[in-house]
């Protein structure tokens, strides 16, 4: 027979565990749960203490709805301990560190062994073949390299995979338009905001955006909306899939949407262990109501967390293309929500009602300031290109009065006047005195 010279576009198979039924998969996490537990208890002071003062030991574990008993871990824990103190394996274990800025106080430091270095690029290659990737694929990584776990993360799972990867990280937009013309990539893997600039950009150098080699966007490290989805995919030809994950759980890859339902995140279950808790009880939530995610790793060698508390609103759904649970799209972080006379405020909220608006751009800010002793919201948004500012803010105002239940000033400012992220957008911008 003929050598073929190039790969068959056929897609790469599923892992046995992706099918796997749920008994098997619950048997596998409450193995696994068992050895983490144990391996914080042993190895990381800062658990022992905690567990001890709550009164559990990791042996009362029986089942994983006992997992409840345990206390939680937030960020502050990891601050007390900074750099290292969670670390559970000696310096000569690490490979690799990590750490995510914060806009407070000091970053949060993760490490990584080897064999959770194999975890990650394993999930993250398992999300990139669910989004769609096919061999032969090039992925064009506009994700920061870096501290940030982003691009690293990208880069390892599609070269897993066996795609070429083009490492460009973020920045430089009218380069990274350049290469995407001349490297053809086939998928792109950035946050949904700085799509939204490269797309930009391509319309400023003449391009048409549908017309680029690109066919799947792996987008996350954000929060975004279906609206926003809907706005990417019509302007462009990619198939807009949704990535998530947090450094402190592993970094990108702890849940992916599957290209073929498109319908919410699988959470990679047989490694990170999901659980809905209520924002101020911590009241472990039944399936399907919305609260807080808190993750607990199943398999992490160098830091392992234990019901984490994400700070994420979201709620678990059940499965569908994959034998796991999946999470809705993130609503929004609790930090990120804003109480404006009483009123929760998400960006999100906000996204969706600029989007809904063709004479609007994408771009927005929310600035919160004082007014006497009440807060108040002014929404900053670009007109969208060629189109005339004629009753837009007050019809934006009247929106999210009606469907948010908050008035906010609505101001329409001209195109590019609203700063571009490279990474993450920084959507609030909080103006009150400290
Ligand atoms: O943002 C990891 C990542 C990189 C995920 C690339 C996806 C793609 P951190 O910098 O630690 O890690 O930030 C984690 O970002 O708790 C969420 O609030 C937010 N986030 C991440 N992915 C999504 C998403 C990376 N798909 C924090 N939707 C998380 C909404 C997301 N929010």
């Amino acid at each position: 027979m003929k050598a073929r010279r190039f790969p068959v576009k056929q897609g790469f198979p599923l892992e046995p565990i992706e099918k796997a039924s749920r008994k098997k998969l619950a048997a596998l996490q409450l193995q696994r749960l068992k050895w983490s537990l144990k391996h914080a208890y042993e190895h990381v002071p800062h658990y022992r203490k905690k567990f001890d003062s709550a009164g559990v030991k990791p042996k009362d574990l029986k089942s994983l709805a006992d997992l409840a008993k345990f206390p939680f871990t937030a960020k502050a824990d990891l601050r007390q301990n900074y750099p290292f103190g969670m670390f559970a394996v000696p310096m000569d274990r690490i490979v690799r560190i990590h750490a995510s800025s914060g806009t407070t106080g000091k970053p949060t430091v993760v490490g990584y062994t080897q064999k959770d270095i194999d975890t990650w690029t394993h999930v993250m290659a398992r999300s990139i073949r669910a989004a769609g990737a096919r061999p032969g694929d090039k992925v064009h990584v506009a994700y920061g390299y870096g501290l940030f776990t982003g691009g690293l993360g990208a880069h390892y799972g599609a070269e897993r995979l066996g795609l070429a990867v083009i490492p460009v990280s973020g920045g430089m937009t009218e380069r990274q338009v350049q290469l995407i013309q001349d490297f053809k990539p086939e998928i792109i893997m950035v946050t949904p905001s700085y799509m939204l600039a490269i797309a930009d950009e391509m319309e400023k150098q003449g391009l048409d955006p549908k017309k680029a080699s690109l066919r799947i966007g792996i987008f996350g490290a954000e929060p975004w909306t279906n609206e926003m989805r809907k706005q990417i995919e019509a302007r462009t030809s990619l198939n807009a899939i949704d990535l998530y994950g947090l450094s402190e759980v592993i970094g990108p890859g702890v849940a992916q949407e599957c290209v073929e339902t498109k319908d919410g995140l699988t959470i990679w279950e047989d490694h990170f262990y999901p659980e809905i808790v209520h924002p101020e009880t911590g009241e472990v939530l039944p399936e399907g109501e919305q609260g807080e995610l808190v993750f607990t790793s199943l398999t992490k060698e160098a830091m392992p967390v234990i019901r984490y508390r994400t700070r994420d609103l979201t709620r678990l759904l059940p499965p569908t293309a994959r034998s796991m649970r999946r999470m809705e799209k993130i609503t929004g972080r609790s930090d990120d929500m804003l109480i404006i006379r009483g009123v929760n405020v998400f960006p999100t909220q906000i996204e969706e009602l600029i989007l809904k608006r063709k004479e609007l751009a994408p771009h927005y800010v929310m600035e919160v300031s004082k007014d006497g002793p009440m807060d108040h919201l002014t929404v900053l948004v670009e007109l969208a290109p060629g189109a005339v500012d004629a009753k837009s803010a007050a019809s934006l105002q009247h929106a999210i009065k009606a469907y948010v239940g908050v008035t906010a000033d609505v101001k329409v400012v001209p195109l590019s006047s609203i700063e571009r992220s490279i990474g993450k957008a920084k959507r609030v911008i909080d103006k009150r005195p400290k």
